[in-house]
């Protein structure tokens, strides 16, 4: 692999055991996510979308083992860090970050902003004097652009967009390379979103950072990434550069999720596809081609067989028997 890829996933997939009875015993097994594999650049944002439940958090805490992957590689600097031990995990956390959804539950709300970066700090020996502390936390403060006196500030104290920027910074704080971004704007008001889009993109071009950029919001992962994965039921089911994939969707199933995307021009032709159907339980996965049920170009072959890869071009990967 070459080294301008800081990450490469190979077929990953992570499934979950399910419980039953009154014994909790195992009685059958969930695919969360199923043989995924992408590779991202270095200072790249690769972005991950897909309905609720499709395994896009299992997939971005698997990469950083927060969650042990049932099999699959994950190369992150040339190495597989799927087998390193806990001691070589714990020095390459250091270089993977991630950031949540919902700022409010992940900061401590009896600790001060200040206590809360200096945290990751300390564990990592970061400083040696209390200058060097205090420059640092001021850097950081500086980064996410809020003001010094933050630090003496309590989580409830400040807005969520302001939580989110603490967020961001306490993943900074160990000067990481890779951060999985797990629909950091979610929760944010629409007025806010854009202006926390827009200072990772300016951290990122300053810090060099590399993302995995996952969100609902179709518009704002066109925005920010450069390669972009659909995911369906676990599975990645077309993957490409962002302009590729918005303007020339090959598989009916991303086809249908950007026509959700609502048009600048309220009477542009309504092209919009509206899927029949639920998705189905990944428990109890359709035979063949998972999207079958609700593709309204499903043929035999797609109720039998699972596609394999199409490479179309060298930037653009589907899985699909009869694309679009
Ligand atoms: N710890 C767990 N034990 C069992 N099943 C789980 C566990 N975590 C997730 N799942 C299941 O794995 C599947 C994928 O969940 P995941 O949270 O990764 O989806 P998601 O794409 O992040 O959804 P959302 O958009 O709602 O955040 C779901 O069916 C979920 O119920
Ligand atoms: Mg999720």
């Amino acid at each position: 692999m070459s080294s301008e890829y800081l990450l490469e996933v190979r077929h990953l997939s992570k499934d979950f055991p399910i419980k039953g009875g009154i014994f909790g015993r195992q009685v059958g097994s969930l695919t969360a996510v199923n043989n995924v594999s992408f590779k991202v650049k270095r200072g790249e944002t690769l972005g991950l979308v897909g309905e609720s439940g499709c395994g896009k958090t299992t997939l971005g805490r698997c990469i950083l083992r927060l969650l042990e992957p049932t099999s699959g590689e994950v190369i992150f600097h040339g190495d597989d860090i799927t087998k390193y031990n806990a001691k070589q995990m714990r020095e390459i956390r250091r270089k993977m970050q991630i950031i949540f959804q919902d700022p409010y539950a992940s900061l401590n709300p009896r600790m001060t902003i200040g206590g809360i970066l200096t945290e990751p700090l300390v564990i990592h020996n970061l400083f040696k004097t209390q200058q060097e502390k205090t420059k640092r936390l001021y850097q950081l403060l500086d980064y996410v652009q809020l003001p010094k006196d933050a630090l003496n500030k309590y989580p409830h104290e400040f807005s969520g967009g302001q939580r989110q920027r603490v967020c961001i910074a306490r993943a900074l704080a160990v000067e990481p390379e890779f951060v999985v971004c797990d629909e950091p704007v979610s929760a944010l008001d629409v007025s806010v979103q854009a202006q926390v889009v827009n200072l990772m993109m300016d951290l990122q071009k300053e810090l060099g950072l590399t993302y995995l950029f996952i969100a609902h919001d179709l518009k704002v992962v066109e925005y920010i990434s450069n390669k972009v994965a659909v995911m369906y039921l676990g599975n990645s089911v077309e993957l490409a550069e962002a302009s590729e994939l918005y303007g020339n969707p090959r598989h009916p199933y991303t086809k249908s999720l950007f026509s959700a995307i609502p048009k600048p021009d309220p009477n542009a032709s309504g092209d919009r596809i509206i899927l029949e159907g639920d998705v189905p339980s990944p428990m109890n996965p359709p035979t063949g081609c998972h999207f079958h049920p609700r593709c309204w170009l499903a043929s035999d072959e797609c109720r039998s067989s699972y596609p394999e890869s199409t490479i179309y071009t060298p930037t653009h990967e589907y899985r699909c028997h009869n694309p679009l």
